[in-house]
């Protein structure tokens, strides 16, 4: 079972997502070969084209999630979504402390654990990004950044929390700049981890530069449960590219 994730950032609005999922829809056949094979699609498109995936939700070719969620269900909370809102238009997951939220928008630790562990709920996953910058990775605290990025949540959340969490292992270095992280760091991170997820077993993604060229190497590494796509998520072939890739034996 591996999970193919296409993170659409702030790309793709109601027209755009529109022609996408129309284009998609011609590859059904591909989508269920994918999905016996235990390949699944997820989007996570900005919300306003959200409602565009309906068709391909309900013949259960795509799950459907946001791009972050907030820790409350409603409220004075300007610009935020909570996760009431994105099941009612049927997301089952959301990705949390993606490096472009904790960067760009201040999103530190403390908040982004609070984001995650209010919503582990039964029929929800939350993809929980963690990373280092390539500062950090230069300075050889890769495994001390990762460990203090999982601890606090780790140590809050409950057996039945944990079967609602993914990991995803982002390096900043690598996300966007079209360069995806060796494979000996891939394990090497996923590790790290692992080991600061003790006796929790999490499945655990890669993201940074993923595409058709590198997904099949990826996804036969032993540590990975598949992968968060950015920029070759964008286009249908960009992304039946990559299952193609991915199903080749
Ligand atoms: P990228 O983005 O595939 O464009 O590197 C990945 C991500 O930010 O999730």
């Amino acid at each position: 079972m591996a999970v193919l994730l296409a993170n659409w950032k702030m790309n793709h609005g109601p027209a755009a997502a529109n022609a996408f999922v129309r284009e998609l829809n011609e590859y059904r056949a591909l989508l269920n070969r994918a999905d016996e094979a235990g390949l699944s699609s997820w989007f996570a498109p900005p919300a306003i084209s959200i409602p565009y995936f309906a068709d391909l939700q309900i013949q259960r070719l795509v799950r459907v999630g946001g791009q972050n969620v907030h820790w409350k269900d409603s409220g004075a909370f300007t610009g935020e979504l909570s996760r009431a809102m994105l099941s009612e238009i049927g997301c089952t997951f959301a990705i949390v402390g993606h490096s472009e939220r904790r960067h760009q928008h201040g999103e530190d630790d403390a908040q982004v654990i609070e984001r995650a562990l209010a919503n582990l709920v039964p029929g929800f996953t939350i993809v929980f990004c963690v990373g280092e910058s390539s500062e950090q990775r230069a300075r050889g605290e890769t495994n001390s950044v990762l460990r203090n990025q999982l601890t606090a949540l780790l140590n809050k959340i409950t057996p039945d929390q944990a079967r609602q969490l993914i990991i995803a292992y982002e390096p900043v270095w690598a996300i966007g700049t079209g360069v995806a992280a060796q494979s000996a760091d891939i394990v090497a991170a996923h590790g790290y981890i692992g080991e600061a997820c003790g006796d929790i077993s999490l499945p655990i993604l890669y993201g940074g530069s993923v595409n058709a060229k590198n997904v099949k190497e990826i996804l036969a590494l032993p540590t990975v449960a598949g992968v968060l796509v950015g920029s070759a998520s964008l286009t249908v072939s960009g992304w039946t590219g990559m299952i193609e890739a991915a199903l080749e034996s």
